[in-house]
Formats: C-alpha cells, structure tokens, sequence
C-alpha cells in the first residue's frame, strides 16, 4: 500500500489573493498526496481554504486577483500549475472532475438533463448521439434515479436537491474521472438526503476505484467516507492523519474543539463546547501559531513561534508546539 504511487500530490502550495486591502493568504502551505481509489477529507471552518485549496488543484482560482504563488499540483507525475488554460480544460473535462454544494448553480435551467448530460458526454467521449443517451441512462442509474428514460426529459427543477444532487454527480462521473473533488456536496441536503448521497459517494468509489477529495465543514462526513483527513486552520494543514486515528487520537487542539462541538446520541445530556472566537483575518495573521488566540492550551512560546506539522506518530502530522519534541519545547520556553 506504502509503495503505491499517488495519483496526486500537492507540495508547499500557497495561494494568495492580492486585494486593496492586503494580501489574503488563502491557502498558506498545503501539503498532501492521494492514492488511486483513496478518499480523502479536507476539513475546517468556513474560510479556512478547503475550496481555494480545490480551485487551486482544478485551475480555477481567479487570477487577479488570485494567484498560486508556491508549489506543486502533481497529477499522475505531472505539474498542473505550470499547464495553460486549454490544458487545464482538457484535464477538468476528462480525469479530473468536481460537485459542488449547489447544483443549481452548475444546471442550467432553461436545459432538459437529457441536453446537458448528452452534451456533456459527447464533449468528450467519440459516441454518437444514440450512444451518448444511453450512457446518460446508465449513469443516472448508477446514481439511484429511478426510471431514468423519463427522467431525463425533466428540466432540473424538476427534481428534488437531492436528486438534482445526483444529477449532478453523474455529469461529474460522465468522463470516467480518476479524481472527483466533492466541495460540500452534501451540504444544502436534509440529513436522510445527506446519507443516501453518501452512500452514493462510497458505493461509486468502490465500484469505480476512483479518487475523492470530500471537502466539508462536518466531521461526521468525514467519519462516515473518508480514509484519511486532514484539518485545515487558516489556510495551513494542523492535523493530517487516518480518518479512525483522528477520531480515536486527535491531538490538535483546534481537532479536538471541531470533536466537542458534534453532538453525540448518549441518555445522558451532553455539553456542547463551541470553540471561542472567530477565524482570523487572513491579510494579518497573529505572529506565532494562527490558532493561538482561540487555544484553550495556548502556553507563551505559541504566541512567538509558528510551529512546523509534524510527525507525532506513523502517519499522524500535527501541527503544534504541546506535541514537539521536549528539546524544542525548552528552547522555546526558558
Ligand atoms: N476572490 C477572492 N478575493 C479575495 N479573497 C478571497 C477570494 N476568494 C476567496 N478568498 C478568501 O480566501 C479564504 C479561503 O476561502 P475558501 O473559499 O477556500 O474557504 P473555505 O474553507 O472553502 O470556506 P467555506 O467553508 O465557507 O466554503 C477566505 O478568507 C476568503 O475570504
Ligand atoms: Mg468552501
């Protein structure tokens, strides 16, 4: 497993956004990989980078007034940063492909689905029209939309969110992807819509052995399809481990708040624990750790030192001055 090679692996990634009013370092440092087949979670609160981090991945960062101003976007050994437009096209339209949180915003309202997947379809694959309709049939199939001839000649509207969230992945599967990157695609849905399109995520990831980065604010997605996660706070990675290890392990204390704040099913009343605070501003982060003015364990070093992730245990990365070596920790505290 070790020695697979990863279908992609992203390295010292920092997008910025150049405003009026300062440089909004969106995303500040990101680092991953992700195997054939894998899933992958990508967590944190609103405006922590998950979705630049994505864009940033696709080529849709828009530029100005973003820009990715470090790094690398590995894809099958190849550096998509460095890659035009029309390349970038050609790469979204057929190995890499995206849902995002509102369908509407991605169907087009005046189009039966039948026009828009078939068009989609033909863009790129060499079927014919005939062809293209039953693929289309197939995939709304394969996506649990019961009697799909019919359905096909409905304009979106005409479905539910949570149909019209399947529509949309099967557009999204429609070029046979290697990497489907799911921007809170659950997000808008009820919680029983919510697991039936989870269901959906992991039944095509078996069956497809396809690559998926689920970006979500919810960690009970995350518990419920991802492999490994990592956290994100102010456009860094601070914790990056297998999905199991972070539930039963979590150490960053900014993981362990995201933990207090899900409520659990228990007979005996539960204290929910918000975590303090707002996100900081991304144009003028505090000197030391971003997380330190909201850490319940913030200690005098964090407010001065920028700790680096790091491996606290086999494939468990976190980024914190608690869990640094000892040595390190009396240099910083004397
Ligand atoms: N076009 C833009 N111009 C300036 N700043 C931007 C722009 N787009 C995004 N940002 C900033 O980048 C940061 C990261 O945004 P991003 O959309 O990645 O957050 P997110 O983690 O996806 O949040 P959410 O959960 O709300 O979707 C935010 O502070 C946002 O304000
Ligand atoms: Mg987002």
């Amino acid at each position: 497993m070790e020695s697979e090679s990863p279908l992609l692996k992203v390295s010292n990634l920092h997008t910025h956004f150049f405003t009026k009013s300062g440089i909004v370092k969106a995303v500040d440092g990101v680092d991953f990989d992700i195997k054939p087949g894998e899933t992958l979670g990508i967590v944190g609160e609103s405006g922590s980078g998950k979705s630049i981090t994505a864009m940033s991945i696709l080529g849709l960062v828009p530029s100005p007034p973003g820009k990715i101003v470090n790094g690398e976007v590995l894809f099958k050994g190849e550096n998509l940063v460095d890659k035009t437009d029309k390349q970038m096209r050609k790469i979204r339209g057929n190995e890499i492909s995206m849902v995002f949180q509102d369908p509407m915003t991605s169907l087009n309202p005046v189009f039966t689905v039948e026009k828009q997947m078939i068009e989609t379809i033909l863009a790129h694959e060499k079927f014919t029209k005939k062809q293209a309709r039953k693929r289309a049939i197939e995939l709304l199939e394969l996506v649990g939309i019961p009697d799909p001839q019919k359905r096909l000649k409905n304009y979106p509207h005409e479905f539910s969110g949570g149909m019209r969230q399947r529509v949309m992945i099967a557009i999204a599967l429609s070029c046979n992807p290697s990497l489907l990157i799911a921007d809170e695609p659950t997000t808008a849905l009820d919680v029983t819509i919510q697991a039936q399109i989870l269901e959906l995520f992991k039944k095509m990831q078996k069956e497809l052995d396809m690559a998926i980065i689920m970006i979500t604010h919810d960690l009970g997605v995350v518990a419920e399809v991802c492999d490994r996660v990592m956290v994100m706070y102010a456009g860094k990675p601070v914790e990056f481990t297998d999905t199991t290890n972070l539930f039963d392990e979590g150490k960053h204390p900014y993981t362990l708040g995201l933990m207090n704040s899900i409520p659990k099913i228990t007979a005996e009343k539960q204290k929910l624990e918000a975590i303090d605070g707002v996100p900081p501003d991304l144009r003028a982060l505090p000197k030391g750790c971003s997380f330190a003015p909201r850490c319940k364990h913030v200690m005098e070093s964090c407010l001065t030192i920028d700790p680096n992730l790091r491996e606290v245990d086999d494939n468990h990365l976190v980024r914190c001055l608690l869990y640094e070596e000892s040595e390190s920790k009396k240099a910083v505290t004397p």
